[in-house]
């Protein structure tokens, strides 16, 4: 494949096409199955202005695999953007000590503003509600190592109305052909732009809400994002709206994968982790081997 990953930033799914997503995920492949010290005297700036413990984790694990090194932080209030400084300025520094940036921040936009801000390579690592891109390439890891292929049905279900690693991955299935069944509790639905973004892509989307768990292959449940209800009333409103159990399962298919980015509140029952449809926690471990591929891609330390 020709494509030229080296300085790119990696902010939105939408960055992508198929044959480059294809190919980052058979170079994670790759990095499953060995990997050189690659990235030996880089350092990578991890800047978390949110709770994160999967992404940010996962890609210092990444960085230090590939035989490189991470600066940061995971909490702002003990940096100099307390003193007034300016996420720009912020980034630019970080730019002059470091290879690749690393930020989640909770304004949506905020990495692009970062890469923006920045000559060195920027990855979202999650702003706000909007985007997650590489959560979603761990998701279609995942779902393509279970079922070999990512044309599948996809029932993506909770807050799909503030939940940015669902709008990620609503658009990259709808890149794949994937059936996509959207369900939610009611107020917490898919964004109208983004189901007209899906139909336009010619995705066969539907839109409920009620899970019919016997159509889906794949059963993506995401928790509701408490922290991103403007209102606690509306929160309290759709509080455990939702809770997947055994007794859910009983119309499932037996090819049925359950994910969740995690963290999970209460909205997959922990009797169902011992259930072979469990595959959440083999999600957060691919999530190294496609860090790292990312990771070594756009600094072009493979091609
Ligand atoms: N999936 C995910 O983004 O988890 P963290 O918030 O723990 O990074």
């Amino acid at each position: 494949m020709d494509a030229d990953f080296r300085g790119r930033d990696i902010i939105s799914i939408r960055d992508f096409n198929r044959g480059e997503i294809e190919f980052i995920l058979d170079k994670a492949l790759e990095m499953r199955q060995g990997h050189a010290p690659l990235l030996a005297g880089r350092i990578l700036g991890l800047l978390f202005f949110e709770p994160s413990t999967r992404t940010r984790l996962s890609f210092e694990v990444a960085m230090k695999r590939l035989g490189g090194d991470v600066v940061g932080f995971s909490d702002s209030q003990l940096t100099s953007i307390t003193k007034g400084e300016s996420l720009s300025d912020t980034i630019k520094t970080v730019e002059a000590y470091t290879d690749i940036i690393v930020i989640r921040h909770s304004r949506e936009g905020a990495a692009r503003l970062a890469a923006e801000a920045s000559k060195k390579p920027v990855i979202n690592a999650g702003d706000g509600p909007n985007q997650h891109p590489t959560q979603t390439l761990l998701d279609l890891f995942t779902i393509r190592k279970e079922f070999g292929r990512l044309d599948v049905k996809v029932t993506l279900m909770g807050d799909l109305k503030y939940g940015r690693t669902v709008h990620s991955l609503a658009y990259a299935l709808a890149m794949f052909d994937a059936e996509i069944d959207l369900v939610s509790p009611p107020g917490l639905e898919m964004p109208e732009e983004v189901i007209t973004d899906l139909k336009a892509m010619g995705a066969e989307v539907s839109v409920s809400n009620r899970l019919d768990i016997s159509k889906a292959q794949v059963l993506y449940v995401t928790r509701i994002q408490k922290e991103r209800f403007p209102d606690p009333e509306e929160y309290a409103k759709v509080r455990g709206a939702y809770k997947l159990t055994l007794d859910s399962l009983k119309d499932a298919r037996s090819d049925l994968i359950i994910l969740h980015p995690l963290p999970r509140v209460q909205e997959i029952a922990s009797e169902i982790d011992a259930t072979k449809h469990a595959k959440y926690f083999d999600q957060v471990a691919n999530g190294v081997p496609v860090r790292m591929a990312v990771l070594a891609l756009v600094t072009g330390a493979i091609e």
